[in-house]
Parts: C-alpha cells; sequence; structure tokens
C-alpha cells in the first residue's frame, strides 16, 4: 500500500508508523528523521535545515522534496510506502503527485490523525527517543523498562531539541497554516481516513488496522 501519514506534533505518527511497517511490509520515510539525521551528520542538507527546525518552521519545499524523491527510488519503496510527516504543504503533495504520476502509481489511503491541540503539550514534553532506530517513548504514557535507555539496544534515550512548550507553539502553527489545507487537498480527492489519535496507542492501532483492511 501506498499511505500518507498526517497529523500535528506529537499526534502519533511515529509511534503507529513501526506497527504499519511490520504489518503490511513497507517503506517508512519520515522527513522529520531524515532531517535530524542530516543535522546531526552536518551534511549540507542539515546546515540549512537546521535553524528552521529549531524553529519550529517547515524546511524549504525543494529541500524536502529532494530527500523524499531520492529515498522513494530505494528498491524497498517500490511497492508501497508509509510517508511520515510529508508532504506537509500543497506544494509539496502537488510534487509528490508528478513524481508518482510518473511511475503510474497512486496514492491509497491518508491517515489523519485528528486529535486536540491541549493534548499535545504533554506527550512532546515528556517524549525520549532513541535516534538511530527513531523508537520513541514517553515518561508518562510509553515508559522505557528502564528510565533513559533504549529497550532494545540499552542506548541513551535523548530528546528532540524542538520538542519544548515554547517550540510546539510555532510547529503547532504551522500544522495549522501550512499543513491543514493538505488534509482538504486529498480529502477532495476521497482519500482521507480519520482517525481518533486522541486514544491509547492500541486503540489508534486497532483504527489504523481497520482502515487497512
Ligand atoms: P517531525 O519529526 O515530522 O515532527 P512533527 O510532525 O512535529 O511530529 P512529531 O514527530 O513531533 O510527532 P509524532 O506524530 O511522530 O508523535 P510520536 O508518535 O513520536 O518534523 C520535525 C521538523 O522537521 C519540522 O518541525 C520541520 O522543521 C521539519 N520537517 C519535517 N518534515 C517536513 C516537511 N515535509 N516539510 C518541511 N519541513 C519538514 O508521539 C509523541 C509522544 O507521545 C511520544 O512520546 C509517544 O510515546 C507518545 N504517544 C504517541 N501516541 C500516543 C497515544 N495514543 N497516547 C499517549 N501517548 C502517545
Ligand atoms: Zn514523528
Amino acid at each position: 500500500k501506498r499511505l500518507i501519514l498526517i497529523g500535528p506534533p506529537g499526534s502519533g505518527k511515529g509511534t503507529q508508523s513501526p506497527i504499519i511497517k511490520d504489518d503490511y511490509c513497507l517503506c517508512h520515510l519520515a522527513t522529520g528523521d531524515m532531517l535530524r539525521a542530516a543535522v546531526a551528520a552536518k551534511t549540507p542538507l542539515g546546515v540549512k535545515a537546521k535553524e528552521a527546525m529549531d524553529k519550529g518552521e517547515l524546511v524549504s519545499d525543494d529541500l524536502v522534496v529532494g530527500i523524499i524523491d531520492e529515498a522513494m527510488k530505494k528498491p524497498s519503496c517500490q511497492k508501497g510506502f508509509i510517508l511520515d510527516g510529508f508532504p506537509r504543504t500543497v506544494v509539496q503533495a502537488q510534487k509528490l503527485d508528478e513524481v508518482l504520476d510518473k511511475q503510474g502509481v497512486k496514492v491509497d489511503k491518508v491517515l489523519n490523525f485528528a486529535i486536540d491541540d491541549a493534548i499535545l503539550e504533554e506527550r512532546i514534553t515528556g517524549r525520549w527517543i532513541h535516534p538511530s532506530s527513531g523508537r520513541s517513548y514517553h515518561t508518562k504514557f510509553a515508559p522505557p523498562k528502564t528510565p533513559g535507555v533504549d529497550d532494545v539496544t540499552g542506548e541513551p534515550l535523548i530528546q528532540r531539541k524542538d520538542d519544548t512548550a515554547a517550540v510546539l507553539k510555532s510547529r503547532l502553527e504551522a500544522f495549522h497554516k501550512q499543513t491543514m489545507p493538505v488534509i482538504d487537498y486529498y480529502a477532495k480527492k476521497g482519500l482521507v481516513a480519520n482517525l481518533h489519535a486522541e486514544k491509547p496507542p492500541k486503540e489508534v492501532t486497532a483504527e489504523v488496522q481497520k482502515v487497512l483492511s
């Protein structure tokens, strides 16, 4: 399947992605994860992206479309994919359509992680991630077996630099202004499935499985 996950910061896209990936054997492309890796490695792309990310603003469409275009060429992404955090502007959605048109394929479903803004601060400020795998934990909702340590590798967990209440405000503003129109874009094509993203993780997984079955 070819799937797009859209939702505000902390709505659970990254939490559900690995489960969807395991169940449907797709490639998982998360632009946020790819950009953070580029920033950490100080690549030219990372250097350009860092300032916007630290402020909670979107990185330019050209940069993001470039990395997605490149990543989608991977053999594992030919039969299907999950896009997590892309497209985030209508321009990005149009570019994606161009890329897919050329391959003669279409998006199957857009999962909209619908949730009230008020819930998100607690989720964002309690999040701890394992940078190399992208696994995320939450001090209250999904604690690791040992505090501060990844369950699988035993490596240390870190907090994202943009996971503060202040930066969350800008990220939410960007979501409402620039990304909500993308949901309309796909709703007009009849592709959007709305999820109750405020529910506990397992219930959200069940909703996702129902939509995809
Ligand atoms: P990105 O990394 O995509 O961040 P985001 O969209 O803000 O989303 P998050 O990763 O914060 O949220 P999530 O939905 O994945 O939540 P999670 O599952 O981890 O982007 C970062 C930046 O990169 C952007 O600001 C921008 O600068 C740039 N960027 C990226 N893509 C771009 C693009 N296409 N164009 C331009 N710029 C781009 O869950 C959060 C926490 O809650 C976790 O601790 C988790 O354990 C917990 N949790 C999850 N689900 C539940 C639940 N159901 N109940 C209780 N707790 C839960
Ligand atoms: Zn994420």
